[in-house]
């Protein structure tokens, strides 16, 4: 049987992943990939695939059976458009759309033609995110009670062109999405939040830096503190070493907090007291180390895309999931922006 043709809209900085995993696969062809840079010609050339300056007429001239759109935040609604209409699942990074409306028009759209998205919260495939929902849900740790989650870096300077300073860019977006949708993931849906933004280091429209206090649903309470522009050993990609651009700490970004034992992730270390009852505080809790097989989830979620495009498996992220994950992270901006507790706005009926 044809190996599946893939191909991916935009070669920056993650979709150069993403195209390279797909050529270097036993199960997919890269057929294609677009992007209007000067870095497409060269980079098709050492993929061995064809460039196309514009995706729409790579989308017309291939025969494609799924797409990978990694272009900017604010392209995510016009090109993911273009894949529905022509009928391509899609992989959508994250976030699905800079704003609500266009991620909701978006899920409309391919709840209405029946074509798959699967939004690019790729956290979710490691196998130490999973045995950490997995454990979380067998209530190892008792009630959760809270969690509190750390993302901090400095980012160099020639990392912010334009699109990554200005409206639907910026690190709540960029990256404070990913520990929101772990947080949905691992602790429920968000119910309310408040936060406090700032650009007092880098002076761009876009924040530097946040932090966030978050209610969920279930009862439990956290919080997420967020830079990039500060050095610092904590944060998911430093402490799970699943990016080669970040250098690895080994170090922890989140730690729960449950009313028989506590986690520190994602080095997954339990603390719990010796005795049948919860430790009180004179008495010690101890680390039990867990185990864990595996590492990196972009070539998990590409397996995981090739069950979607067979119409073996349904998105373990559709549309909906993202725009929750969307309407979460936009509701911190909005407490920002107001100064006030905000709520994720609920999605649209599906049609
Ligand atoms: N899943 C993750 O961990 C992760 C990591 C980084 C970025 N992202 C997301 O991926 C997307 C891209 O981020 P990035 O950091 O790679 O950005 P980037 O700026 O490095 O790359 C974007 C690429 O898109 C290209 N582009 C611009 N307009 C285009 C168009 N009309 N058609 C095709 N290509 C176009 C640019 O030339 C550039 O090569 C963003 O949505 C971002 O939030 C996800």
């Amino acid at each position: 049987m044809a190996k599946p043709r893939l191909a991916v809209v935009g070669i920056g900085l993650i979709g150069i992943r993403h195209a390279e995993l797909v050529a270097a696969s036993e199960d997919a062809e890269l057929a294609a990939i677009a992007d209007p840079s000067d870095a497409g010609p060269r980079e098709a050339e050492r993929l061995g695939t064809r460039h196309y300056a514009d995706y729409r007429e790579m989308l017309d001239a291939e025969r494609l059976d799924g797409v990978y759109v990694a272009a900017p935040n604010q392209l995510h609604l016009e090109i993911g458009l273009a894949c529905i209409e022509r009928g391509i699942p899609a992989v959508i990074e994250k976030p699905l759309c800079d704003t609500l409306e266009a991620g909701a028009d978006l899920v409309l759209a391919s709840e209405a033609k029946g074509v798959p998205l699967l939004v690019g919260h790729h956290r979710r495939y490691n196998p130490r995110v999973e045995a950490t929902r997995a454990l979380l849900q067998r209530g190892e740790l008792g009630r959760l009670v809270a969690v509190n989650a750390v993302w901090a870096v400095r980012k160099p300077d020639d990392y912010f062109v334009a699109w990554r300073r200005t409206a639907g860019g910026g690190p709540i977006l960029i990256n404070m999405i990913h520990d929101v949708d772990c947080l949905r993931h691992f602790c429920g849906e968000i119910a309310e939040v408040q936060a406090y933004g700032s650009s007092a280091v880098r002076g761009f429209e876009v924040e530097d830096t946040a932090v966030v206090a978050i209610r969920f649903a279930g009862g439990a309470l956290g919080t997420v503190t967020l830079t990039d522009a500060a050095p610092s050993p904590w944060g998911w990609e430093a402490g799970s070493g699943d990016n080669p651009n970040i250098a690895a700490s080994d170090e922890n970004c989140y730690r729960f907090l449950g009313t028989d034992a506590a986690l520190d992730f994602p080095n997954l270390t339990v603390w719990r007291g010796a005795g049948p009852e919860p430790a009180s505080w004179a008495e010690k809790v101890f680390p039990t180390r867990l185990d864990w097989a595996g590492h990196e989830a972009l070539p998990r979620q590409l397996a995981h895309f090739l069950e979607v495009i067979a119409g073996t498996a349904a998105p373990r992220i559709d549309g909906r999931d993202g725009l929750a994950t969307l309407a979460a992270t936009l509701a911190i901006k909005d407490a920002i922006h107001t100064g006030r507790p905000a709520r994720p706005v609920a999605p649209p009926p599906a049609p």
